[in-house]
């Protein structure tokens, strides 16, 4: 593992619910309740190591996951989480090389996800309508070094699709229908399509477009995810939990 150099990203882990990502710079201080940490202490150091903060609380300065730059992703829109993301690029089954086309961007969450697993020869071109949300995700790609991978295309994308022969298309948007049949016209035969919508209805609509289309295999899902407390005889589901995020709704396109 390599040292942790200036400039990098750290996620500074003190416990399961306290967790920051911060950019180490010599001479900063990063403030908490447990008192500050130096971010100069933590150059050249290996990636897992401990710092101790000024009121002596010990933090561990880790390397940043993919999945905590989604969480803590800088936002102006609702973003996916690594709970769908992870059913989503399954199903999407996009290695290096795959150009995907995704829309909308909103603050990146999902676009960083997809550049991580299309690297270092494939693709995203992502659609986003609102300049400032477009923005804000490039800010965040870019913190991702991600940038490489991605085109940022501002404009609405039920007005179509540029991009012909792609592997895939996912939709995080509100009218998922409108775009399916500009999602035909992109994707390749046996390409992808995916679609979150947060609603039933959405789902009905969107599904109802794809049997107007020459798409197969249409199947929608709803993840539930529980996380488990294990302590002592009180091993159980913990009592709150993310009730609803969205429906998953996948299909594959053929030639006819
Ligand atoms: C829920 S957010 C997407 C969040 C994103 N998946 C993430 O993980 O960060 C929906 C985004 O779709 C954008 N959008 C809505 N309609 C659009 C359209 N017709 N063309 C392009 N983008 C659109 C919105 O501006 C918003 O940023």
């Amino acid at each position: 593992m390599s040292a942790i150099d200036e400039g990098d990203d750290v996620v500074l882990y003190l416990d399961n619910r306290r967790t920051y990502m911060v950019r180490v710079e010599a001479g900063k201080q990063f403030h908490t309740h447990k008192g500050f940490v130096e971010l100069g202490d933590l150059i050249g150091k290996p990636f897992g190591s401990p710092v101790v903060s000024s009121l002596g609380a010990s933090f561990y300065a880790l390397r940043p996951l993919i999945r905590d730059r989604i969480i803590k992703t800088e936002r102006r829109t609702q973003v996916l989480y690594p709970k769908d993301i992870g059913y989503l690029l399954q199903q999407l089954d996009i290695s290096s090389g795959s150009r995907v086309v995704e829309a909308g961007t909103g603050s990146g969450a999902l676009t960083m996800a997809l550049a991580d697993s299309v690297r270092p020869e494939g693709r995203i071109y992502s659609y986003e309508i609102n300049p400032a949300f477009q923005a804000v995700a490039r800010g965040n790609i870019e913190r991702a070094s991600l940038m490489a991978y991605v085109e940022l295309k501002e404009g609405d994308v039920t007005e179509g699709i540029e991009e012909k022969n792609v592997d895939a298309v996912v939709l995080d948007l509100a009218t998922p229908w409108i775009v399916v049949p500009h999602a035909s016209d992109a994707l390749a035969g046996g390409g992808i399509f995916a679609s979150f919508s947060p609603t039933i209805e959405q789902v009905m609509k969107t599904v109802a477009a794809l049997r107007e289309h020459p798409f197969i295999e249409v199947d929608t899902v709803e993840l539930i995810l529980r996380h488990i407390t294990v302590a002592e005889n009180r091993t159980r589901p913990q009592t709150q939990m993310l009730g609803h995020s969205g429906y998953i709704t996948t299909s594959r396109k053929i030639l006819k």
